[in-house]
C-alpha cells in the first residue's frame, strides 16, 4: 500500500511533505525516485506524462489533484476503468472567485487601460462602469461557479448561470441546456467560463456563441484553453463586438511566444494560476479517499466517466 505522486511542475516535494506530515503510515513516493511499483494503489496526478500510469500493476484509483481531470482522459494509455477522483475544495473555489472578481473590476474601472497609459506617461481619465449596471453570466455552475455566483451577488452584480441541470442559488437566474443558452447569452455582459472540458464543451467559446452576447461584452476564460477557439476570439475583439478578454488558460501552456494573444491590447493574460490546489486544504480529502479505498468504502468526489467530470 502506497501513493505515488506524478506531476511535472516542480511541486512533488511540497505534496510529498504535506501528505507524509498528515499520515505517517502511508508510504508516499515521487514517480521520479526508486519505488516499489507493485505497492502503489493510488496515483495522485496533475498533468502527468502520458503513459506513466501503466507502470503500476496494482493501481486501484487515479486521484486528480486539481478541479479539472480532462488531462487524465486525454492520456490514452491511462487505466480509465479505475475510479477517478478530483478535488472539490472551498479554498480552491474561493481563490477562483477572488481572481475572477479582480479581473471583472479591473475591466469595469479601466485598470488595464491605465496600466498601459502609465507606461506611456499618458494622463487620460476615462468614464468607469458600475457594478449595478452589469450582469455576469457564468458558464458552468459546479463547485467553482456557485461560489463565484454567490460572491458576485454580494458585490451587487446581477448574476446568472448556465448549466446542465437547474441550480437554486438565491437571486441567481438559472439557465439550462442548449435551449436556454441563447437567452442566457443575450443578457450576459461579462461571460465567465468555468465549465469542465469535455467532448461537449470543447470549443464552446466560438464565434457563434460570441455573436449572441451583447455588443461590448467582456469574456473571461478560467477553465481550459480547449474551450476557446482562439481565432474566433481574435476576430470578435478586432471587429469590435467584444470589448476585451481575461484569459488564464490556453491550448498550449506556457503559451508559445509567437502567439498573437501576448501582444493583443484587449487580451489580459495570467499564466494558468487563477486558482491552484493548496496542499494544506486538499491533503485531508486525498488521505480520506485513500482510507476509503483501502476500506472498500465509496470515494469522495468521484468523476463520472460518462460526463467526463
Ligand atoms: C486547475 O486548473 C484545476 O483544474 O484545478
Amino acid at each position: 500500500m502506497a501513493i505515488v505522486i506524478i506531476r511535472q511542475d516542480g511541486k512533488i516535494p511540497e505534496w510529498k511533505e504535506a501528505l507524509s506530515a498528515a499520515s505517517s503510515h502511508v508510504p508516499i513516493y515521487s514517480y521520479l525516485e526508486e519505488h516499489p511499483k507493485e505497492a502503489i494503489d493510488m496515483a495522485l496526478v496533475w498533468k502527468h506524462p502520458p503513459g506513466t500510469l501503466r507502470a503500476y500493476p496494482n493501481l486501484k484509483c487515479i486521484s486528480g489533484s486539481g478541479a479539472g481531470v480532462d488531462f487524465i482522459f486525454e492520456d490514452k494509455e491511462a487505466p480509465l476503468h479505475l475510479p477517478i477522483t478530483r478535488v472539490v475544495d472551498q479554498v480552491l473555489a474561493q481563490d477562483m472567485s477572488e481572481h475572477v472578481i479582480g479581473v471583472i473590476l479591473a475591466y469595469l474601472k479601466n485598470l488595464y487601460t491605465y496600466k498601459v497609459d502609465q507606461a506611456n506617461r499618458t494622463w487620460k481619465p476615462l468614464p468607469y462602469k458600475r457594478i449595478e449596471d452589469y450582469t455576469v453570466g457564468i458558464l458552468g455552475m459546479g463547485a467553482l461557479g456557485i461560489v463565484l455566483a454567490k460572491d458576485l451577488v454580494r458585490f451587487g452584480f446581477k448574476v446568472q448561470g448556465w448549466s446542465n441541470s437547474r441550480k437554486k442559488v438565491e437571486t441567481v437566474k438559472s439557465f439550462v441546456g442548449q435551449g436556454e443558452l441563447p437567452d442566457f447569452l443575450g443578457t450576459t455582459q461579462v461571460l465567465v467560463c468555468l465549465l469542465p472540458l469535455t467532448q461537449s464543451t470543447a470549443g464552446i467559446l466560438n464565434k457563434a456563441l460570441f455573436q449572441q452576447l451583447p455588443k461590448d461584452a467582456f469574456v473571461i476564460n478560467v477553465a481550459r484553453g480547449g474551450h476557446l477557439v482562439d481565432e474566433d476570439l481574435l476576430e470578435m475583439l478586432d471587429n469590435g463586438h467584444l470589448s476585451g478578454a481575461g484569459l488564464d488558460v490556453y491550448h498550449k501552456e506556457p503559451l508559445p511566444i509567437s502567439h498573437p494573444f501576448w501582444e493583443h491590447p484587449k487580451i489580459h493574460m495570467t499564466p494558468h494560476y487563477a486558482s491552484v490546489s493548496d496542499t494544506r486544504s486538499v491533503v485531508p480529502q486525498i488521505l480520506e479517499n485513500y482510507r476509503r479505498l483501502r476500506a472498500g468504502e465509496p470515494l469522495l468526489n468521484l468523476v463520472s466517466k460518462e460526463r467526463g467530470y
